[in-house]
């Protein structure tokens, strides 16, 4: 028997507005991915065409699929392992799509244990920009700051603990009272000051030379693990792929427009994304950086700007707070399906639930620290072990856990359930949607494997 939403009710309480929710899934989705990783894969990747491969996967691949996730979510009303095996089982008889929400849990540990890292260099840099350290460094004396922190593991596992410890207190707290107000003030002061920076860049960067790299497309620098890099961020950004908009759709109430939310929050996270890469390129190139460098490039660039600009100190205090709040929210949403789950399975409560999966992930943070200090030089597959972690989850678990929600949601559901959910009738709107789920997303997703691993 196919059951109706209405039946069901989210064990955690719900969203207060669409506003709200709209707020919580971009705070889930901007994050490091965008002012750290964008900027960085696309220098790694030569830019121009990169971007405009990223692009299609966000819009053609990441939107039916972030649609299909919301409203998986909000029909089966759990955590993601469970509403998978629910909804498998009344939509299509097996118990067994619960998979798909467990190695969506598995993703969420692996990606918050690298994550936590990153976003502890953005706390301590909050502290750097502080005590005025950037003002008049040059690129050479900025760079020694950035590996002085990386380089010791001692200091960096500090900032990764105290981030880790951060995120289990809201996360202890449930999400909604303590996400929902954050998310409020930070997400527009976020953009402002993105926007204050932009003007630095195009005044005292070269800012003819940055933007040409991001957009003018060079297809013969594009290799097919580019693609892949691609469509791998495509997905890490929006946080799909691994029910974490599964989990915050389970709180989102009934008469919320899913079409509307994912749009809105997707023309959101790109406009983030390339308003990093238009701030951050015109300083790279401005002071002789290498745009190919790698996971330090905004800590190697950026605070020349500040160093330069007057008010500086404040400007990088403010920013690296924000980008700290930005990667708490995004560290709090990969969280929240992991403690939604042990909750629910196994009846335990929510603060002792964040603290033991917190633990678990703050234990296993410490591989990628030492992937900057003592095992630098330890490389295996695709790098070093963060680099490994990063390729495994982001370029294969992600796109692979997508293709298995689109496959999901356009085959297994019926046409009733999935229309239902998304309020659009059997309209043109309606068909897109199905038409891009059922084979658009899919289709898409295996060439890029199949290139990538060079069986086309
Ligand atoms: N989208 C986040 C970012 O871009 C990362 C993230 C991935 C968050 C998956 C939640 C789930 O930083």
């Amino acid at each position: 028997m196919v059951q109706s939403d209405t039946q069901r009710r989210s064990l955690h309480g719900q969203w207060s507005s669409r506003l709200t929710f709209i707020l919580a899934l971009s705070g889930s989705a901007v994050g490091l991915g965008n002012i750290w990783k964008f900027p960085y894969i696309a220098g790694v990747n030569g830019g121009g065409a990169f971007v405009l491969v990223y692009l299609v996967c966000v819009f053609v691949i990441g939107l039916p699929i972030m649609m299909s996730e919301i409203l998986i979510g909000r029909r089966g009303r759990r955590n993601p392992i469970d509403t998978m095996r629910l909804l498998g089982e009344e939509e299509g008889g097996t118990k067994r799509w619960r998979v798909v929400g467990f190695l969506g849990v598995i993703a969420s540990f692996l990606i918050l244990s690298y994550y936590s890292v990153v976003a502890g260099w953005a706390v301590a840099y909050i502290f750097e920009g502080a005590s005025g350290i950037f003002v008049d460094t040059d690129a050479v004396g900025v760079g020694e700051i950035f590996e002085e922190l990386t380089g010791s593991w001692v200091t960096s596992g500090l900032w990764h603990t105290l981030f880790m410890v951060m995120t289990v207190f809201v996360v202890a707290r449930g999400v909604k009272q303590g996400l929902e107000r954050a998310v409020r003030i930070l997400m527009p002061a976020l953009i402002g000051l993105l926007l204050l920076l932009l003007g630095y860049s195009m005044i005292e960067g070269n800012f003819a030379e940055g933007v040409a790299f991001m957009f003018a497309p060079k297809f013969d620098e594009l290799t097919s693990e580019g693609v892949l890099a691609a469509l791998g961020h495509a997905f890490f950004t929006l946080s799909i792929g691994m029910g974490a908009v599964m989990a915050y759709g389970a709180y989102l109430p009934e008469e919320t427009s899913i079409v509307a939310t994912s749009f809105a929050v997707i023309c959101i996270d790109t406009s983030i994304a390339i308003l990093a890469g238009l701030v951050i390129f015109p300083i790279v190139f401005a002071y002789g950086l290498d745009p190919a460098e790698g996971p330090g490039l905004i800590f190697h660039s950026l605070p020349i700007a500040f160093g330069q600009l007057p008010g500086g100190t404040v400007i990088a205090t403010v920013f690296f707070l924000l980008l700290t709040f930005a990667a708490w929210t995004s560290g709090i949403a990969l969280m929240e399906s992991p403690v939604a789950w042990l909750m629910e399975s196994r009846g335990m409560g929510r603060p002792i639930t964040a603290i033991l999966i917190g633990t678990i992930i703050w234990a296993m943070g410490f591989l990628s620290i030492l992937s900057f200090s003592a095992l630098a030089d330890f490389e295996f597959g695709w790098g070093t072990f963060f680099d490994n972690l990063d390729f495994l989850t982001s370029n294969i678990m992600l796109p692979l856990g997508g293709f298995a929600i689109a496959i999901f949601a356009g085959w297994i559901m019926c046409a009733n359930s999935t229309s239902d959910e998304l309020s659009m009738g059997v309209g043109r709107r309606y068909g897109m949607w199905r038409w891009f789920t059922r084979f658009v997303a899919p289709v898409a997703v295996m060439l890029v494997f199949l290139n990538a691993i060079g069986v086309i």
